[in-house]
């Protein structure tokens, strides 16, 4: 086997799941890559303090430079925008590939990020940067590339689905449950960014983007947040059949007043029948509700927030840049390690 080597910046609620999930599957990674994904290090604010994950003391540190310039392959999953857009734009143009989770830097200077990969040729992804573990950056990007998207309704944020859901089923407050969505590690280390919109608008910054092959600043996207949201308010929505969601809308339409066609972004919290499949997303989960000219209608849905949750679309996307890294191609095909015995099981019947 080559080895690549794996730079991680950030070692909380995500990073120590990838970090985890890493050292556990490194042999099953090895054989499906074709190449061994060495984790290198892990770079924190404090390498003394207490983790929840347990993981090699000798991998974590705070010299950001000696980790990522040592890295075939950077994982940003710090938050924020300084110094992640620095230290990402430092891994590219050492002419290391990079996988993030952070839409809040890429909402707002990823024209500027992907410019850099792309004159260096260097491959940048963010699966995990919009809706958690759920697969939509690669279907809209990718699968959908041929076809027009129209629109797009979606509860892109987990913790704000949280809180509603417990609102509405729990008789919680806005403060038990964004409490508690912080203890889960759902929550943004700034909750603001959640209950605020921030977060969901960031991400329908970077969907709209995505489907419209356009650049939507998040300037332009309109953002109301769920502070206002009353118990009261929950309750007559009920009374009334809907339930109360955070949407981001994100749609090709023609301006009413100009005849002008465009695209529009915006977050608000909307009244959902409780006949819509979006009515039926609780807890953390997100869902993405796609209309396409050709595909028609798609829902895409599954945990939107969560450490190991959101490991999994990292992982995905660091195993799809190893194997371009290692074989300046597709690398090793899945189907040449498929070691696992196929089970003479004949009929059973299983329960859905
Ligand atoms: P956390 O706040 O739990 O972890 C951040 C990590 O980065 C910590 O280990 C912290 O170090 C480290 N870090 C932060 N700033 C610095 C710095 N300046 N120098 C060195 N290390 C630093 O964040 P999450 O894991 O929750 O989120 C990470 C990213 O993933 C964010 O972009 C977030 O938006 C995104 N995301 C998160 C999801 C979730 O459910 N949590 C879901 C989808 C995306 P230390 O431990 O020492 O404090
Ligand atoms: N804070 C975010 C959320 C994390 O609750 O959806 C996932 O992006």
């Amino acid at each position: 086997y080559r080895n690549l080597r794996v730079a991680l910046l950030g070692g909380g609620s995500v990073g120590a799941q990838v970090a985890r999930l890493l050292l556990e599957h490194s042999e099953e990674l090895a054989n499906r890559v074709g190449a061994s994904l060495e984790l290198v290090g892990i770079l924190v604010r404090d390498v003394d303090a207490e983790r929840t994950v347990d993981l090699p003391r000798e991998l974590f540190t705070t010299d950001a430079e000696t980790l990522i310039l040592g890295a075939d392959v950077v994982i940003e999953l710090m938050g924020g925008i300084e110094p992640a857009r620095e230290y990402i734009l430092m891994a590219i143009n050492s002419g290391a590939d990079v996988v993030t989770a952070n839409k809040a830097l890429l909402a707002t200077h990823g024209p500027e990020l992907f410019a850099a990969a792309d004159q260096v040729g260097a491959q940048l992804k963010y699966e995990a940067a919009v809706a958690g573990a759920i697969p939509i950056v690669r279907p809209l990007g990718e699968s959908l590339g041929g076809d027009q998207v129209n629109r797009i309704l979606g509860i892109v944020n987990g913790t704000t689905n949280f809180i509603l859901d417990r609102m509405d089923t729990e008789g919680d407050t806005l403060e038990e449950a964004l409490a508690l969505a912080t203890d889960l590690g759902y929550a943004e280390a700034d909750p603001t960014a959640d209950i605020g919109g921030y977060d969901a608008a960031q991400k329908a910054a970077i969907l709209a983007s995505l489907a419209f092959h356009t650049t939507v600043p998040l300037a332009s996207v309109y953002r109301e947040g769920i502070t206002a949201i009353t118990p009261a308010q929950i309750e007559s929505a009920r009374k009334a059949g809907y339930v109360v969601k955070l949407l981001a809308i994100c749609e090709r339409l023609v301006d009413a007043a100009t005849g002008q066609e465009g695209v529009s972004a915006r977050v608000y919290p909307a009244m959902v029948h409780r006949s819509h499949p979006l009515a039926s997303v609780h807890g953390a989960n997100n869902a993405v509700f796609v209309e396409a000219e050709s595909a028609g209608s798609l829902m895409f849905y599954g945990a939107g927030a969560g450490g190991v949750e959101t490991a999994s679309a990292v992982l995905g996307d660091l195993v799809s840049l190893a194997r371009r890294h290692i074989a300046g191609g597709p690398g090793v095909p899945a189907s040449q390690h498929a070691d696992l015995p196929i089970l003479d099981i004949g009929r059973i019947v299983t329960r859905y």
